[in-house]
């Protein structure tokens, strides 16, 4: 939930560490600070606020140095205030600590350390974890960051720096992100690659309880009981330009409109009909093939993914799916046994929720297969097969590009498993596959005539029936995480059932309406909405003439298969939610309250 960024080399720390933050600030930012040791000397500088606010405080009294610590924060322990940013330093001032995570024992470890005479500034777990540093730091200090941890119980990424070891970083990580950066006389370490891309590509993946040892010589790894690694040096294929804006107002608008080429590199060498030459997927066919339970879990965004491929999995392949919410999952006690495959869906690859509901599956068992968008990343690594959506990096916290390319990826994957347990012939699967190919287009064709939606309104509700009442659940999700309206997702036939009391002449409602096997079903249901005054918006299909009498608004989506109108459907909805944010003046890319990455529980 936090962003943490050190660096160690032969340049000047504080512009380097300032632009890692302001990368990383979409992984929390309601306080920052930087440590940074100059001349053997501790300095620590923290703000309350954006990066930005602590970038000017640092020009006013610069600071200098070689190495240092930053820290982008979103608070979980104690309110955000400077007082609670990170870094953190122990009674002696003899190191600096910055921390993402939660120390879920931080209360005992606290009432060890008064016992021991050591005393507190603030009320957060992080100054716990440096005051046990500092207790266990006599002249080494990855080996007292090794034995701090030891006591620790909860998921952390950590990184520590003290002025007696004047050049070297050390850092360690446990159900967190954490990549280490490899320049030319230089180390990064941070939370994702955003931090330093700009400096180097090169990185090594720190495995859980590893420890990292960084100085301008070299970086060394070390299992827990200090034996020396020797981790392979990956070359990531992001650039910064990937990252940046490209021109458009907002990381998110970008990210809506990368759909299609997003779209176009999750088919990437996945429509083939020989199963056993299905990029990442034909490895996965023979476990859902013969499983005993298919479950599908996830959180957020993610979920309505996931709802949407159990309709499209039984539908197309003839598996039973059941999808669960993560958090829900790791504590419902289950029924997991060998054959059990547990799908995880995940765009960063680190939500604790769905990490921690692969921890279970994996001890009971099951198969897990992750869908995910981040390389490298926790989820990736804990399972035992992984497919790619290649969204390319989504830094916008509502995600767009990674939910319409999970159900692309989803739908190849039915097709595939169909083709492999003869749910489908060849000549559906070849019809499957071109309406598959049509995707990217029609979406470059929904996000042409998709217009600018500048009615501002208070509440909504999202009526979709099928596949599309998941995409009702993301549209409300979209417009409530980014313009602060409540909204709400139904299957249309529940709106007799209650939210149809809602209705009156202020209240905005989306209906997804393909015409599909419920068109006449959800014509009733806007036939009840307008008796009632409401205002409807319809997503249709080109050339419907009869919802023109009754809607206000139309969009038209092309026409396609079932389970993969939800791809088209999503589209016009991201950009309703994106425009209303825009009009109402809002942090479109960092909503408040929100993270990219939930890393905490
Ligand atoms: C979606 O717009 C939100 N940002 C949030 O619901 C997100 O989908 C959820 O936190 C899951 O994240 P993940 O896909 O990275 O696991």
């Amino acid at each position: 939930m936090c962003g943490i960024v050190g660096y160690t080399g032969n340049r000047d720390a504080t512009p380097i560490l300032l632009s890692g933050l302001a990368r990383l600030e979409y992984r929390g930012y309601d306080s920052s600070g930087i440590a940074l040791i100059d001349k053997g000397q501790l300095m620590v500088r923290k703000r309350q606020g954006k990066v930005d606010e602590l970038r000017s405080s640092l020009e006013k009294s610069g600071a200098n140095g070689f190495i240092g610590l930053g820290h982008t924060r979103w608070a979980t322990h104690g309110a955000p205030s400077e007082l609670n940013a990170h870094p953190h330093v122990d009674n002696a001032g003899r190191i600096a600590l910055i921390h993402n995570g939660i120390v879920e024992n931080h209360y005992e470890i606290r009432e060890f350390l008064l016992g021991q005479g050591y005393h507190f500034n603030t009320d957060t777990d992080t100054e716990v974890l440096a005051q046990l540093v500092g207790h266990y730091f006599h002249d080494h200090l990855a080996e007292a960051l090794q034995k701090a941890v030891s006591l620790v119980e909860g998921a952390y990424s950590i990184a520590v720096v003290a002025p007696e070891d004047p050049s070297t970083i050390v850092a360690t990580r446990d159900r967190a992100p954490l990549v280490i950066g490899v320049g030319q006389g230089e180390y990064f370490v941070a939370s994702d690659v955003a931090a330093f891309i700009e400096y180097t590509n090169k990185v090594i993946h720190l495995d859980d309880r590893e420890i990292a040892v960084l100085t301008p010589e070299g970086v060394q790894t070390f299992t827990p009981d200090q034996r020396l690694l020797h981790k392979k040096i990956q070359t990531i294929d992001w650039d910064l330009e990937k990252i940046e804006k490209g021109g458009f107002d907002h990381f998110m608008l970008k990210e809506i409109y990368e759909q299609p080429q997003a779209l176009e590199n999750a088919m990437l060498g996945r429509i083939n009909s020989e199963c056993d030459k299905i990029n990442e997927i034909d490895g996965v066919l023979p476990y859902l093939k013969n499983a005993s339970r298919v479950y599908i879990t996830a959180c957020g965004t993610s979920w309505h993914a996931a709802l949407i491929g159990e309709y499209i999995l039984e539908q197309i392949a003839r598996v039973p799916v059941e999808v669960e919410y993560a958090s829900e999952f790791r504590y419902r006690d289950p029924i997991i046994d060998k054959k059990t495959v547990v799908v995880a869906i995940s765009q960063s690859g680190e939500t604790a929720d769905t990490l921690a509901a692969i921890r279970l599956a994996k001890e009971r068992g099951a198969t897990v297969v992750g869908i995910v968008n981040v390389v490298g990343s926790s989820i990736a690594r804990a399972s035992d097969q992984v497919i790619h959506i290649n969204a390319g990096p989504e830094i916008g916290v509502a995600s767009t590009k990674a939910f319409t390319s999970q159900v692309m990826v989803l739908a190849l994957l039915a097709r595939a498993l169909g083709l492999h347990n003869r749910a489908l012939d060849a000549r559906q699967a070849g019809n499957l596959a071109q309406a598959i190919e049509a995707i990217p287009e029609m979406v470059r064709a929904v996000l042409a005539t998709a217009g600018q939606i500048k009615e501002i309104a208070r509440d909504f509700l999202y009526l979709g029936r099928g596949l599309n009442f998941p995409v009702a659940l993301e549209g409300a999700l979209k417009l409530k995480e980014l313009s602060y309206i409540h909204a709400e997702g139904y299957p249309a036939a529940e709106m007799k059932h209650g939210p149809i009391a809602l209705i009156d002449k202020d209240m905005p409602v989306v209906c997804i309406a393909p015409r599909d096997n419920t068109y006449d079903k959800i014509l009733s249901n806007i036939q009840e909405v307008k008796s009632r005054g409401g205002q409807i918006i319809a997503l249709t299909s080109e050339g419907d003439n009869e919802i023109n009498r009754l809607a206000d608004h139309i969009i038209h989506v092309p026409e396609t298969v079932p389970a993969l109108y939800p791809i088209l459907a999503a589209i016009p909805l991201q950009l309703l939610a994106y425009h209303i944010a825009v009009a109402k003046g809002l942090d479109v890319d960092q909503p408040r309250n929100l993270a990219k990455c939930v890393t905490v529980e």
